[in-house]
This record gives structure tokens, C-alpha cells and sequence, in this order.
């Protein structure tokens, strides 16, 4: 079985999780893309959904699904995303598709959050995949010297505009052994919009997609 079939197996295996006339939270990325697949399907039974990137926009909109601005939605009860990694804790790291910003947003105000995932995701320790900052433009330098003293290796992504008009740096090489102590301390960074750590608002439920099928983690 290949990687992006695992992403296809988890993703529309959220579909069990997703409530008649309910509006869905939508991530970002290539398992999230199979999801919005899946979810074209059961269009009629949902009312829409709330999109995390353009990208996710233009295709929940191409496929006829109803995409709301979450400023005129008073409650979202669950957001189905990926991510780049996730460990025992259901903490992650997100932002490989630079759409990290709008996916905490959304991930903050839903209920439930169900992160699909191939089982190549899994890790006990966080940190092999260079975890994403998104930064205000003119803070770039001052960001990435800060990181230097944390022990990273900071990389602008080059050619990358965020969907927010915004830089992303991905810090290599580190471990990171506490992630809701490192969230909250590259928040405190000035320039830094948003870190690709989701520790503070973890997944409820993850699911796994393997070569012997989708594990359901709660
Ligand atoms: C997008 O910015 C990311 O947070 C994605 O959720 C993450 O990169 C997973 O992407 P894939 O589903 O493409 O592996």
C-alpha cells in the first residue's frame, strides 16, 4: 500500500465522525484533499464547512460545497486535519503546507478535532520534521537569530507567501521534549505569528491509516 493511499483510507474514514447538517471544520494538505473527496459525497447532509486555505477553499467550493467565514458561525463542533507529525499525546506538528495560522484558528474554535494521518506520521519524539513558523515579513532576521539561541537551525522558506501575507521559517534540529513549554515559548517571540507546534490544542481523536487499515486512537 502506498503512502497517499494510508492518507485516503484515514481520510475517508472521517467521514463516520462527521454529523448530519453540521458544518465541518476543513484542513490543509494531501490526506485533507481526499477528505474533501469523501466529504463531496455526503455534500447534501452537511450545511458546509469552514475552510483552513484558500486551497482548501477552492476545492471544497469546485466540488459544490458551501464554505463559510468563521466570523458568522457561533460554534463549529469538529475540524478534521493532518499533519506532519504526531506523537502518543495526540500533540503535532503542522504547517508543512504553510496553512498553520488558519488551521490553529479553526482547531481552537471546534469541539472535536480528528486528525487523519498515514502511519509514517506517528513519532514518540517531535521534531524530525522542521517544525514551521509563520513570521511577519521585516521580523524574518530577528526571528531566526532568536531561534539560534533556542538551538535551531532556522530556514526561510523560499518563494512561500503565507494565504496571511506572511514568511514561514522551519526550524531544524530540534528535539522537542516539552511542546506545550515550546509552543507557548515561540509565541512569545515578537514577529512570530503563529508556530506549527499543537500541543496546547492537541487532536481528540487521531486516525491512523496503515497497510492492515485505519486505527482509531481516542
Ligand atoms: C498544512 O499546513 C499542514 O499542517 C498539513 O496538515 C500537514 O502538512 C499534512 O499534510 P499532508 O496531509 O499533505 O501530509
Amino acid at each position: 500500500m502506498t503512502q497517499d493511499e494510508m492518507k485516503r483510507d484515514a481520510a475517508w474514514a472521517a467521514l463516520e465522525f462527521i454529523s448530519k447538517d453540521s458544518i465541518v471544520g476543513v484542513g490543509t494538505g494531501s490526506t485533507v484533499n481526499h477528505f474533501i473527496d469523501a466529504l463531496a459525497t455526503i455534500k447534501d447532509d452537511i450545511r458546509g464547512a469552514v475552510s483552513s486555505s484558500e486551497q482548501s477553499t477552492a476545492k471544497l467550493k469546485q466540488l459544490g460545497i458551501t464554505v463559510f467565514d468563521l466570523n458568522d458561525i457561533s460554534e463549529l463542533s469538529i475540524y478534521i486535519d493532518g499533519a506532519d507529525e504526531i506523537n502518543d499525546q495526540k500533540q503535532m506538528i503542522k504547517g508543512g503546507g504553510a496553512a498553520l495560522t488558519r488551521e490553529k484558528i479553526v482547531a481552537a474554535v471546534a469541539g472535536t478535532f480528528v486528525c487523519i494521518v498515514d502511519s509514517t506520521k506517528q513519532v514518540e519524539l517531535l521534531g524530525r520534521f522542521p517544525l514551521p513558523i509563520e513570521v511577519i515579513p521585516m521580523a524574518s532576521s530577528y526571528v531566526s537569530r532568536e531561534l539560534e539561541k533556542l538551538g535551531a537551525k532556522p530556514v526561510l522558506r523560499q518563494g512561500v507567501i503565507t494565504d496571511n501575507g506572511n514568511q514561514i521559517i522551519d526550524a531544524h534540529g530540534l528535539q522537542i521534549i516539552d511542546p506545550l513549554a515550546l509552543e507557548q515559548q515561540l509565541n512569545n517571540i515578537v514577529g512570530v505569528v503563529t508556530n506549527g507546534l499543537f500541543a496546547r490544542r492537541g487532536a481528540d481523536i487521531v486516525l491512523v491509516g496503515s497497510s492492515s487499515g485505519t486505527r482509531v486512537l481516542k
